[in-house]
């Protein structure tokens, strides 16, 4: 008789079942021959649609921009850390990716939420919205910066913003109410400015991206970083890495006699 086997697994994204791969129905080949670019495949295998042209370019001014920032941040660093323990690449940008998280890299779907929820729940009323985030979520995720400040302004921020607002035809609510909120955040504390992951939360919002998406960009963006600081390393036969005595701060007790044991 006939058996009857349920689908293990359901997906709406791709087919490989024919002669070559198939993003939402669209030959990969296809997308190439006819000038598409990585940022349109982006958003058709994230976002399940083609982006307009102005769309892509945003997308991939996001990319660019984030795609490194220096040895001494976490994600970079941890890359290197295994790149000079001998590690192989995968697993040492593996380690930079565990990095990624809540206070590096990993604010973007977090800030692209609940800059979206502030903007309906909270319009015209900034003080509203911090206070209920302090009262439910804690620091506002895309706001603060390490060494960025008013004083220090991060210029990929700077650019993104001006990019998107100026010679786009983007609409940006969103975008704005993290600008609303940064005025009031930075009026606290100058270091409590509109951070990257902040940036790029509220305008992939107004792109339209899934908010599970969002975290995704910087995951991609930073994995063209740490292969790079991966293979820097290795180029230059990096040798172990062993903290110096003087960057620890030994708050240790004093050297002392074993009890015997009761
Ligand atoms: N919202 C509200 N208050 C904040 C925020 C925030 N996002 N960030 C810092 N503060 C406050 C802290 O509560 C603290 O206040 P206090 O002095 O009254 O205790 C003060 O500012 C200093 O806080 P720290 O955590 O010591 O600041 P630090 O410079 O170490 O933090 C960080 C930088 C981790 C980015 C922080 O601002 C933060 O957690 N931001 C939210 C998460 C985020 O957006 N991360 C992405 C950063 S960009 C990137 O990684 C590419
Ligand atoms: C980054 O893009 O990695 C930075 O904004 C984080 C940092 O602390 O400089």
């Amino acid at each position: 008789g006939e058996v009857i086997v349920d689908p293990l697994i359901r997906t709406t994204m791709s087919d490989d079942r024919g002669e070559e791969p198939r993003y939402r129905g669209y030959a990969a080949s296809e997308l190439c021959s006819k000038g598409y670019g990585i940022e349109d495949v982006v958003a058709l295998l994230w976002n399940k649609k083609l982006p307009s042209r102005e769309e892509s370019e945003i997308i991939k001014r996001i990319i660019m921009i984030s795609a490194d920032h220096g040895p001494a941040v976490s994600g970079a660093f941890g890359t290197i850390l295994g790149a000079c323990a001998g590690i192989d690449m995968p697993q040492a940008v593996s380690a930079g990716m565990t990095m990624i998280g809540p206070r590096f890299g990993g604010a973007v779907t977090n800030a692209g939420k609940y800059f979206q929820m502030g903007a309906k729940e909270y319009p015209n009323d900034i003080s509203g919205f911090l206070a209920w985030m302090k009262k439910n979520v804690g620091p506002v995720p895309g706001i603060g910066h390490r060494v960025k400040s008013l004083r220090n302004p991060d210029q990929r921020v700077k650019y993104l913003v001006s990019y998107v607002k100026n010679e786009t035809s983007l609409h940006t609510p969103c975008l704005d109410y993290a600008l609303e909120v940064e005025k009031v955040t930075s009026a606290k504390k100058d270091n409590l400015i509109l951070n990257v992951d902040g940036t790029m939360g509220a305008i992939l919002i107004d792109l339209g991206f899934p908010i599970h998406s969002l975290n995704g960009f910087f995951v991609l963006a930073r994995t063209i970083g740490m292969i790079g600081h991966w293979i820097d390393q290795n180029q230059q036969n990096s040798r172990l890495i062993r903290l110096y005595d003087y960057l620890i701060n030994y708050a240790v007790e004093d050297e002392r006699e074993v009890p015997e044991k009761k």
